[in-house]
């Protein structure tokens, strides 16, 4: 696993690359959740997708990843679908198989938005396709000050019990060391502004129908945040898509039970049609 930097225009993008030299390779693209970053991946690097070229990048202002807004430009999560979709064009080269994660997955509807011939296999993990409801933009707003005043420290405090499943938090304190870590080295303006651009992102529940691509959608049983009723939903209005369920995990299906969520990803890679 090597870390690499993209140049994009003014920019640059961080991204984990498990094999830069890969040619021909068939490409996955793993976008991550607020307010984590592309570590949160590392275990899917460690020896798992065997025979693809896996790419993590920082969404702009995360980890090693610049964001340089201009003065009056309001926050959008148009801004990650442009990161995700410099990465595919310059470094992919070709349609990729894009996973994201949450706010991951929010990015990939704006990415499918945007440029959909990009993408020839979808993975939505723990999200959901509807926009913010009153309640959760009054959440947001709640969450902006305590990162004002507590820092990314604050929002980690905060977000801990719904971001981990009630058998982890039981169970297994490494992870949730883990995730803290991950969340305390995001600067404030990344967290504030991905905060912004989820409150203000649109609802993607039309587009669904439109998505005709091989789907997974993968949820963990005790995810709060992205209840398994709401995948059930989404799966269900995506025209190629199946679900799987991950006992013992709650929100963070990737770091909470890893081997579950690779072995199902594996399984869902194993049968697309060659790239
Ligand atoms: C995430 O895990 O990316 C966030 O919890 C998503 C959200 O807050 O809507």
């Amino acid at each position: 696993m090597v870390r690499q930097y993209l140049q994009l225009g003014s920019r640059t993008l961080s991204y984990l690359d498990n094999d830069p030299e890969a040619a021909g390779k068939p490409v996955l693209v793993m976008v991550h959740a607020f307010p984590l970053g592309s570590g949160m991946w590392e275990p899917q690097f460690r020896g798992a997708f065997q025979g693809w070229r896996l790419l993590a990048p920082d969404l702009r202002g995360f980890g090693g990843s610049t964001d340089e807004r201009a003065d009056g430009v309001a926050p959008s999560i148009d801004d990650y679908a442009e990161d995700i979709v410099g990465l595919v064009r310059e470094v992919a080269r070709g349609p990729v198989v894009l996973a994201g994660l949450s706010m991951g997955g929010y990015v990939a509807f704006a990415v499918l938005r945007r440029a959909p011939g990009l993408v020839r296999a979808l993975i939505l993990a723990d999200t959901r396709a509807s926009a913010d409801t009153l309640e959760g933009r009054a959440g947001r707003k709640a969450m902006l000050t305590v990162l004002e005043h507590d820092g990314p420290q604050g929002v980690a405090r905060d977000m801990m019990p719904r971001l981990l499943g009630a058998t982890t938090r039981a169970s297994n304190p490494d992870v949730e060391e883990t995730v803290r870590l991950l969340i305390k080295r995001q600067s404030p303006a990344a967290i504030r502004d991905a905060i912004h651009r989820m409150m203000d992102r649109p609802d993607s529940l039309p587009l669904l129908p439109s998505l005709t691509m091989p789907t997974l959608v993968v949820v963990g049983e005790e995810d709060t945040l992205t209840p398994p009723a709401d995948s059930e939903a989404m799966a269900a209005r995506l025209p190629q898509a199946s679900l799987v369920r991950i006992a013992g995990a709650g929100h963070l299906t990737n770091l909470e039970q890893g081997q579950a969520f690779e072995a199902s990803l594996e399984d869902f890679l194993s049968g697309l049609p060659a790239n």
